[in-house]
């Protein structure tokens, strides 16, 4: 299966069928990508690694990481991805090589190794000021079976944001920044009933609901309904007022959203604003 058969659309989805590989390449656009279906074995290969992917689990390729996609299971793997081409395209600041024989990356490091080298104790040569720059930024992968934890303690700790509910972002491992310097991806839970205050911010969030079922209104008056339900996709156009609301009383909802924010903070044109009190 050759790249023509992706999507390389910012937002597509990308299935590998039991047994199919895709041919090892890598380009100036940076991937995420967050996995919604399959039995585990499906894997990307990430500079040397190869990083199977469970449901749920975040994986991150910079700029310039080679990779390829296969699947040693029994069920087609699927996820969502997102690249940062739409916004490279302009600058033509594009790059892309295809692996040298045209075929696969030999797998060179264990599984683990590129999280590990980037972990609470890393090589010395990693720490701070030795780090050569962003560009350095490793692919990681983030596992559900870690990042839930997390998300379900906040929420019982009563951390909370007024706009967001419990609201992660998947951090750079270089910088413990954004999480890349074009992209951010975030996690959030809104607690059983809760409907949060609505703000509005410059740039686009593309939302995937990962559990439960709510609704998000755009606007203040004559407002925009959007009810979503378990791997429905919606998104939040700029500058739109918008909030969110748990439609269960029981359960708790989980979205996992993506946008463009480091970009536009780093352009200076990130703004955020708060609805007036009441509205
Ligand atoms: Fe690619
Ligand atoms: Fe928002």
């Amino acid at each position: 299966m050759g790249e023509d058969a992706f999507r390389r659309a910012f937002g597509g989805y990308q299935i590998v069928m039991p047994e199919e590989r895709a041919v090892a390449h890598r380009h100036a656009a940076s991937a995420v990508r967050f996995v919604v279906m399959g039995d585990g074995r499906g894997y990307t290969t990430s500079n040397g690694e190869q990083m199977f992917m469970e449901v749920g689990d975040f994986l991150v390729q910079p700029s310039m990481t080679w990779h390829d996609h296969g699947n040693l299971g029994q069920e087609p793997v699927v996820w969502m991805d997102f690249l940062d081409g739409a916004v490279l395209g302009p600058m033509e600041a594009t790059a892309r090589d295809e692996w040298p024989d045209g075929d696969f990356q030999p797998v060179t490091h264990p599984e683990g190794y590129w999280a590990g080298l980037y972990g609470n104790v890393r090589p010395a040569r990693l720490i701070g000021a030795k780090l050569a720059s962003i560009a350095d930024s490793p692919p990681v992968r983030y596992k559900w079976e870690d990042t839930l934890p997390v998300l379900e303690r906040m929420a019982a700790e009563g951390e909370h944001d007024p706009h967001d509910g419990v609201l992660l972002e998947y951090a750079n491992p270089v910088t413990g920044g954004h999480t890349l310097p074009t992209m951010n991806a975030s996690l959030q839970l809104l607690a059983p009933g809760e409907e949060t205050l609505a703000h509005r911010h410059t740039g686009f969030v593309r939302y995937d609901c990962v559990r439960g079922k709510g609704v998000t209104t755009l606007d203040l008056e004559d407002t925009t309904e959007l009810e979503w339900g378990p791997r429905d996709i919606f998104r939040v156009p700029s500058w739109r007022w918008h909030r969110h609301k748990n439609l269960s009383t029981t359960e708790p909802a989980i979205l996992f959203s993506i946008s463009y924010m480091p970009l536009a903070e780093s352009l200076g044109l990130y703004r955020v604003e708060d609805a007036p009190a009441g509205a």
